[in-house]
């Protein structure tokens, strides 16, 4: 299920393993055959039939939905030139290239990407024929969202059935059943968004509870600790007072899957607590979406409280998609808005994960192209690595195996991982924290800009788990880290510590990158867009300043007789666990300002 990368309550080691041994729940008919396709005429084509269905814990099914209510559905087009684009990527993402930071606008990526003319007419023919004309396109032509009733929605996707969940005063309509296209659209649909989905989780909590509750959380940590703040991380990572955005059209941004809402005045009240030593803005610039009047949630302050000391006096945007409309795919949604904008923030950074093998193989490589186009324009993604170190996937009647994230895994983008420092009372070395998510895609193939820093790993690595467990083929992630552990945030004007999770650490690596774009942009410089080829040309290069590398720990897997618990460790170098390790901000400045 997505969820926020912020801690979770730890089952104690004993349970987990019950659990964990425990046979998975069979899976539901459908995914064993296409029959359900099969009994659809005309010939029909099952996009998503790898989608697993489930219910996460918590939603109640309300029976199915009157057949005159109205849904949201999110049609992905077929993209043309994807492998031109990806090209193109590769051209304005490495530093030896001439084309190094020649970034393409929305309107250049549109003339790439734009479906053929030939797509766009049979999907209007089709939604025409059934009557649906409430449809929103992007920039980009390659999505379409339509409103549809339900009924409507039934006879365009045979097969889909739709219910409606609730969980607390939140609800969802859905649909358990696989749908079928007409075999026609499978050359111009790449999958239908807004039917299996469920929202992202809110897992927020404070690491306060989870020590005391926890019995590897107490063994593990002091019961008193220093506390990160603002000022601990911009000492730790090497940066001045003067280190601070100067250049007024510098910009970054977050974004909240998670009906999670941050408060300016809890932003206000932050600054005033722990931005003494800095200069910066106490406000949020511009929010995208729907700020609903709740009570402001712990990741959403979280990101901007710290994207905005670390991107210190950057103008900040926050894209804020809680609860627009009930039936839609809010993390789907964001990617359609970035689409649909031509001017966006230079730097995004993203604290929401999924289990790669609980997402469809058409959304994931679709998902994947909106990260291509976005490097295509110059953005910088950033994801959190994920809290659950490399994960673990029970395999019923079989061994278990680790359970990469996604979009943490995906090849086109930053993924953070996490660390701790080594002596809580000392801003100094830092090493793995045990949660910090990496390992291997199932699904995406390893970039070449990291082939030689993972092959590196996995040759020279003293304790690799057995290879049964991960893919060593895949991208592996993640490709730097920052400290994820014991923050202070404030919220709902309460300052709050023990804030922990590589959510955290995903916007102070944000805010780096978004001044070094500052210090670019005032030299006449384009911002640094896709950063992982030139971060590892740099590390891979012997220059080992930029970041400081993590060489001690490793963390949380499978709580098995074979790997008892123990998934990758840091090693000198590129490592699955913090990847590069954590920023030094005056070098790692200096050599991208080269
Ligand atoms: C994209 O933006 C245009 C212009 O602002 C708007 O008319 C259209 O509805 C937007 N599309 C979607 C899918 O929201
Ligand atoms: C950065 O800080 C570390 C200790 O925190 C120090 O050793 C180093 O000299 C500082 N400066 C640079 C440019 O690395
Ligand atoms: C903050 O940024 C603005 C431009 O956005 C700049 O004019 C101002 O001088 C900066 N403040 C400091 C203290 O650097
Ligand atoms: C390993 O990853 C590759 C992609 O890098 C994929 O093609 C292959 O199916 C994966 N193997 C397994 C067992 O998942």
């Amino acid at each position: 299920m997505a969820r926020a990368e912020l801690r979770c309550p730890r089952l104690p080691p004993l349970l987990l393993l019950l659990l964990l041994l425990l046979p998975p729940p069979p899976l539901p008919a459908f995914l064993h055959s296409s029959a359900a396709a099969a009994a659809v005429d005309p010939p029909a084509w099952a996009p998503e039939l790898d989608q697993p269905f489930q219910i996460p814990e918590g939603w109640i099914s309300r029976g199915r939905v009157a057949p005159a209510e109205r849904l949201s559905l999110t049609f992905a087009l077929r993209q043309r030139n994807v492998g031109r684009l990806r090209e193109v990527v590769r051209r304005v993402s490495s530093p030896d290239s001439p084309d190094y930071g020649h970034f393409l606008s929305l309107a250049e990526v549109r003339s790439l990407v734009s479906p053929s003319s030939l797509t766009l007419s049979s999907v209007d023919k089709w939604l025409e024929a059934h009557g649906v004309r409430a449809c929103q396109r992007v920039s980009t032509m390659d999505f379409l969202q339509c409103s549809v009733p339900a009924s409507t929605a039934e006879r365009l996707l045979p097969g889909a059935q739709f219910h409606r969940y609730v969980k607390d005063a939140r609800s969802v309509v859905r649909s358990p059943l696989p749908y079928v296209l007409d075999q026609e659209l499978a050359e111009h649909v790449d999958f239908v968004g807004g039917l299996h989905r469920f929202p992202a989780e809110r897992k927020e909590l404070s690491r306060a509870w989870a020590v005391e509750n926890s019995p590897l959380g107490r063994d593990r940590r002091p019961a008193f600790h220093l506390g990160v703040t603002p000022a601990v991380l911009r000492q730790r990572y090497n940066l001045t007072y003067a280190d601070a955005g100067t250049f007024s059209h510098s910009s970054q941004a977050c974004a909240q899957f998670l009906e999670q809402y941050f408060h300016q005045a809890d932003l206000a009240e932050f600054m005033h607590l722990f931005g003494g030593t800095f200069p910066h803005r106490s406000r949020v610039d511009q929010v995208v979406g729907h700020q609903g009047s709740g009570p402001a949630g712990l990741e959403a302050s979280l990101d901007v409280e710290y994207l905005m000391s670390m991107g210190a006096n950057i103008s900040t945007w926050v894209f804020s998609n809680a609860g627009r409309h009930e039936s839609q795919e809010p993390f789907l949604e964001w990617l359609v808005l970035l689409s649909n904008t031509s001017m966006l923030p230079w730097v995004h950074s993203v604290s929401y994960g999924d289990d790669e093998d609980s997402l469809s193989r058409a959304y994931l490589e679709r998902v994947n192209t909106e990260f291509v186009k976005a490097a295509a324009r110059g953005i910088s993604i950033l994801f959190a690595s994920g809290d659950s170190g490399a994960g673990c996937r029970a395999v019923s009647g079989g061994e278990h195996t680790f359970r990469p994230s996604f979009p943490a895994s995906s090849p086109f983008v930053t993924t953070v991982g996490g660390t701790s420092f080594q002596q809580p009372f000392l801003v100094g070395a830092e090493v793995t924290d045990y949660i910090s998510g990496g390992g291997f895609s199932n699904v995406f193939p390893m970039p070449d800009y990291q082939v030689t820093a993972v092959k590196h790993f996995l040759s020279t690595s003293p304790r690799l788990p057995p290879a049964s467990y991960y893919n060593g083929t895949g991208r592996a992630y993640p490709d730097l880290a920052a400290l994820s552990d014991n923050y202070w945030v404030v919220v709902n004007r309460i300052p709050m510590p023990w804030v922990s999770g590589t959510s955290a650490a995903t916007p102070v690596v944000g805010g780096i990158i978004a001044l070094i774009n500052d210090r670019r942009l005032q030299r006449g410089l384009p911002p640094l867009g896709f950063l992982n080829p030139a971060l590892y040309q740099l590390q891979g290069g012997g220059n080992n300043t930029a970041l400081y590398d993590v060489t001690h720990g490793c963390h949380l897997s499978c709580l098995d007789a074979v790997v008892q618990g123990q998934g990758f460790c840091a090693t000198p170098a590129w490592d699955p666990v913090t990847g590069w390790g954590t920023p030094n901000f005056p070098e790692l400045l200096r050599a991208l300002l080269a």
